[in-house]
């Protein structure tokens, strides 16, 4: 309800039905099959692909250097446009190859010590986790994890009452991969910056579904992939570094893109956050992500995710009605990401039967989130995740397939 009256407040217009059947007629994937994977990879929109395969084909007539010399204006155009779609400065943005290497470069730029802390969800990704137990191990860094509460939401209070003169970091994991709860960051980022705690961002499934704003959630740091909710190829992300942080963070990885020689013996790192990145990259895929940021900005985010959210609200509403299904989203909060298992079937056998009729759902794997999962003993469960170019009727399509495979393998009695 709150939500309903932002909105008006705000004066969004909704997509209109012919904006949707304009948005789907833009992306080729859609008359192929019904897309419930957007959480993993979504389709991108034509110009996206469009864009990659014929930088590809200049490269290999005209030359790389010299394709590059031409698109210059337009891979530098790149960073503004991340800087508009997350409210940073073009300064503050680096362009990546995944979400695991923004973070990481984040993560392992902060020195820490013996005895320090770090602060996290229990939602938080394998990878982060593996990042923290790696500190443990080799500097004696603690780890505390804030569980959520019986309702499935973060719990702020356990987070104030873990914060110590030794907590070093806040990293949170935005939206986890394998449940459809939204992790309140701009609260979290409140008391991060009440007590001048560094404070990183896992953005991978939000940016792109959700408004973004990283001055709104004051975070130093966010990580961001290209292929899921941003509708980018595969093979890319960005990392935002808060301007303030940028000199903090040591350089994992050098070369003559992210520092210039002044003498023999010395090097000056560049001023901005391009520091993280390298000379080297896939140009191609670069520009692909800049069409999709293009893309989505000129849509609007804000337009966007009201629709994931009712879409997401009425797969869950149906699938809850499905005898012999249990929805597992928890919390106030929640996104378009459906997290489901069927009584009697495992996760795999639900994603190859919905494949045999043309439909991707993905499998959410108890080590993407091994705390959450295991918490609530799930060794893995079914996720169908809704993008705005999805509709109700490819949710009435899954229901009733999913409904007949149960039906076939003798799931309802
Ligand atoms: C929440 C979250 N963080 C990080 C990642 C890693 O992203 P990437 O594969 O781009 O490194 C994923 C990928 O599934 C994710 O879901």
């Amino acid at each position: 309800m709150i939500k309903i009256i932002q909105l008006l407040a705000m004066e969004i217009t909704p997509l209109s039905p012919q904006e949707i059947l304009q948005l789907r007629a833009e992306t080729k994937g859609t008359t192929e099959r019904i897309h419930f994977n957007n959480a993993g990879s979504s389709l991108p929109p034509d110009v996206v692909v469009e864009t990659v395969i014929s930088y590809l084909q200049e490269e290999a007539t005209h030359g790389g250097y010299e394709t590059e010399d031409k698109y210059a204006k337009e891979m530098e155009h790149t960073y503004d446009l991340i800087a508009k779609l997350i409210n940073a400065n073009r300064d503050e943005v680096a362009v990546m190859e995944n979400a695991s290497m923004a973070w990481g470069l984040a993560f392992n730029g902060i020195v820490f010590n013996a005895g320090d802390e770090i602060i996290t969800s229990e939602m938080e990704y394998l990878s982060n986790l593996m990042g923290f137990i790696n500190v443990q191990k080799t500097r004696g860094v603690k780890l505390m994890v804030i569980p959520t509460d019986e309702q499935g939401n973060f719990s702020m209070q356990a987070l104030e009452n873990a914060i110590s003169p030794r907590t070093k970091l806040i990293a949170i994991t935005h939206i986890a991969s394998t449940a459809g709860t939204i992790i309140p960051v701009v609260e979290i980022g409140k008391i991060a910056r009440k007590h001048q705690i560094l404070y990183l961002v896992d953005a991978c499934q939000s940016v792109g579904q959700l408004p973004v704003d990283v001055k709104e959630i004051g975070c130093d740091m966010l990580a961001v992939t290209g292929r899921k909710y941003l509708r980018a190829p595969r093979g890319t992300g960005f990392l935002y570094v808060r301007k303030e942080v940028q000199d903090k963070l040591k350089l994992i990885l050098m070369d003559g893109f992210t520092a210039e020689w002044v003498t023999e013996d010395d090097y000056e790192i560049r001023n901005d956050c391009r520091r993280f990145e390298l000379t080297e990259k896939n140009r191609a895929v670069f520009l692909g992500l800049s069409k999709a940021v293009e893309y989505i900005l000129n849509i609007g985010v804000q337009r966007t995710w009201p629709r994931i959210q009712q879409l997401a609200t009425s797969m869950r509403g149906q699938l809850e009605g499905i005898e012999g299904v249990t929805v597992h989203d928890k919390g106030d909060q929640q996104c378009g990401i459906i997290t489901f298992s069927v009584r009697g079937m495992d996760s795999a056998t639900v994603k190859s039967k919905m494949a045999e009729n043309r439909i991707n759902v993905s499998i959410g794997k108890a080590k993407s989130t091994l705390i959450y999962m295991n918490r609530y003993q799930l060794s893995s469960v079914v996720r169908a995740s809704v993008h705005y170019y999805n509709t109700e009727e490819e949710i009435d399509a899954m229901c009733r397939v999913l409904i007949n495979i149960m039906m076939t393998l003798a799931c309802i009695a």
